[in-house]
């Protein structure tokens, strides 16, 4: 199985993407979550994140705290869309699993030096300050990354935090900066595809007929999480981001993008994390990353009730 890390901030949909990565063993060996301060403050983040290990039968994971704060920028949070703990909507016990004393900045660097060259992938749920950190204290790990796996941005569909700038790359855009400067090779996972991804009623309902305790907190999760943009898109369901990094890493061949350079605003407040996707390469600039732009949604939906099942 490939080896990956989870840097996330959970977040309903942080902790579907979990789920899936967990209930997918012979494909994914995720060798640890890293948190990072984003939805909800780390605190409640790291909580969530167990929450969720145990919830898949995974109390041994190892759970690492990162970033309590972005590198530059004052911290913002997204308690109008995920409740107050970011995992509103389900009644679920408090974790009972340790956190690990290790820092997550010095868990990323370590096992990215320890694993073979080419080997581990990063996937990013969350703002990228935990990576950025990684990157500026131990830049040697940058060439031995072998893919990063990112939800972020967002370029035809415009923003969702501010007019131009997706929630994950705004809060923390200096960190983004520094991912897609890095040489990493880097997929992208912007609304564009997310958007797609729609939790309608049929779809949530398949999920609940699996009827397992795993299941029936994440339809309470999703149906919690969704009343958000069903208001705001006036769509039936809302948009689930973070289980298209896992499900890309799973089956690929669901998403279609293309290589483009991406460069991340950090000056004007305007337009702060916006995510530049030169998709029609009207630059000389290199490309940095694979853009996905399209995604089979019913596959995209099948394939994460089929391991939910499987928990
Ligand atoms: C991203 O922001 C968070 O609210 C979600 O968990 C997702 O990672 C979507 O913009
Ligand atoms: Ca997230």
């Amino acid at each position: 199985p490939r080896k990956i890390i989870i840097d996330t901030d959970p977040g309903q949909d942080d902790a579907a993407a979990i789920m899936l990565a967990l209930a997918s063993p012979a494909e994914l060996d995720v060798l640890g979550l890293t948190v990072v301060a984003g939805n909800v403050p780390l605190s409640m983040t790291s909580r969530n994140a167990r929450i969720v290990c145990e919830l898949a039968g995974r109390p041994d994971l190892p759970v690492y705290e990162g970033a309590l704060k972005p590198l530059e920028r004052p911290q913002v949070t997204a308690e109008h869309v995920h409740g107050k703990t970011g995992l509103d909507g389900a009644v679920v016990d408090e974790p009972v699993m340790p956190v690990k004393d290790q820092h997550a900045v010095d868990f990323i660097i370590e096992t990215i030096r320890r694993e073979p060259a080419g080997t581990v992938t990063l996937c990013t749920l969350g703002p990228q300050t935990n990576i950025a950190l990684a990157l500026q204290k131990a830049p040697d790990i940058a060439p031995r990354v072998r893919e990063l796996v990112m939800m972020g941005g967002g370029f035809f569909e415009g923003g969702n935090i501010t007019p131009a700038a997706e929630f994950n790359i705004y809060v923390d855009p200096q960190a983004s900066k520094i991912v897609f400067a890095s040489g990493i090779p880097i997929v992208m996972l912007p609304l564009d595809v997310t958007h797609q991804l729609l939790t309608t009623k049929a779809r949530v309902a398949r999920i609940a007929a699996i009827g397992s305790r795993p299941a029936k907190v994440m339809v309470d999760w999703l149906e919690f999480f969704e009343r958000f943009d069903i208001e705001k898109y006036g769509s039936d369901g809302g948009p689930l981001h973070d289980p298209s990094v896992i499900a890309y890493l799973l089956k690929p061949e669901l998403f279609s993008g293309r290589d483009c350079n991406v460069e991340i605003e950090t000056a004007s407040e305007l337009t702060v994390g916006m995510s530049v996707i030169d998709w029609w390469r009207v630059t000389g600039r290199k490309p940095n990353a694979k853009v996905l732009r399209d995604v089979d949604a019913d596959g995209f939906f099948a394939l994460l009730t089929e391991r939910l099942a499987r928990l």
